[in-house]
């Protein structure tokens, strides 16, 4: 599989890149991120068959810069991996337009940039789509109000994808992490009691891991996901399904007569 991953300096584009090494040698890989030393570090350990490229999301031309140095390095591609994104956290009264502009620059019009480049490619390979969107997109999250609704416009342009795509042969779906230990987020857990605290209110009882949603994004690459389109695929643990426990509801109430 000829694959272009963003965001594959840290996290959890890094974990897709290390699963897809360790499966086969026979992948090859266009690892791109703006951080251009954390991917000079990735494309070590991932070996020969990663080819490098350092660009900004936030450019308009991102997505021509980064299928042509996926072509030279490949030849093709049969997957794309828009997984990049960024957080701010501040209340909506609060934000300004510039960080309005940047966030959803690199959280949702980036994806975009990418899938019109890399479509042509993609029809040619009957390949696959899939971007990072977050259970946020689903979730208004406190003080993520920027970072919420730009990831629920992905969730949105990626269905629309499927839907134009789908007649190419070319699959698109998310992928919506809960809460995930990676660079992006470990600051906020370093605190053991504030770490026990979400892991609490987690059905599964423990953060996600960047491995959880790589193998999940991996799943959706396959053949085995071969009549799947137009879907998200929440990985958080069950924790989108735990309003009614935390509100106590149906703990102790007597039964209806
Ligand atoms: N970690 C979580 O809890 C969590 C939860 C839900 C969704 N997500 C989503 O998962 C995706 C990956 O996040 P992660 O946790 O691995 O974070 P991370 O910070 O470890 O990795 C994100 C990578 O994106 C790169 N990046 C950021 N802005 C860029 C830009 N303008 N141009 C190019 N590269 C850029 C960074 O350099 C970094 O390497 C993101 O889209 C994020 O929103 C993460």
């Amino acid at each position: 599989m000829r694959v272009i991953i963003t965001g594959a300096a840290s996290g959890i584009g890094r974990a897709v890149a290390e699963l897809l090494v360790a499966e086969s040698s026979a992948h090859q890989m266009l690892l791109t991120d703006r951080d251009g030393e954390g991917l000079a570090v990735v494309a070590a350990a991932v070996g020969a068959s990663a080819g490098t490229c350092v660009a900004d999301l936030s450019s308009p031309d991102c997505g021509d810069v980064i299928v042509a140095a996926a072509l030279a390095h490949m030849g093709g591609v049969d997957a794309v991996v828009s997984n990049a994104g960024i957080i701010a956290s501040a209340p909506l009264v609060e934000q300004t337009t510039e960080l309005f502009d940047r966030i959803y620059a690199i959280n949702t019009r980036a994806t975009w940039l990418l899938a019109k480049a890399a479509h042509p490619h993609l029809a040619a390979s009957r390949g696959a789509f899939v971007a990072t969107a977050s259970m946020s997109a689903t979730q208004p999250t406190p003080g993520l109000g920027f970072y919420s609704s730009s990831k629920a416009a992905l969730l949105m342009l990626v269905r629309q994808l499927s839907l134009e795509w789908g007649p190419d042969g070319i699959r698109c779906n998310t992928v919506s992490p809960g809460p995930t230990y990676t660079p992006m987020t470990q600051a906020g857990y370093a605190d053991a009691d504030r770490r026990a605290a979400r892991e609490a209110m987690i059905p599964l009882r423990k953060l996600g891991m960047a491995e959880d949603v790589a193998n999940t994004i991996r799943f959706l690459l396959s053949p085995q996901a071969g009549h799947i389109t137009g879907i998200d695929i929440l990985v958080d643990g069950g924790m989108s399904n735990n309003l009614m426990p935390a509100t106590g509801g149906g703990t102790g109430q007597a039964a209806s007569k």
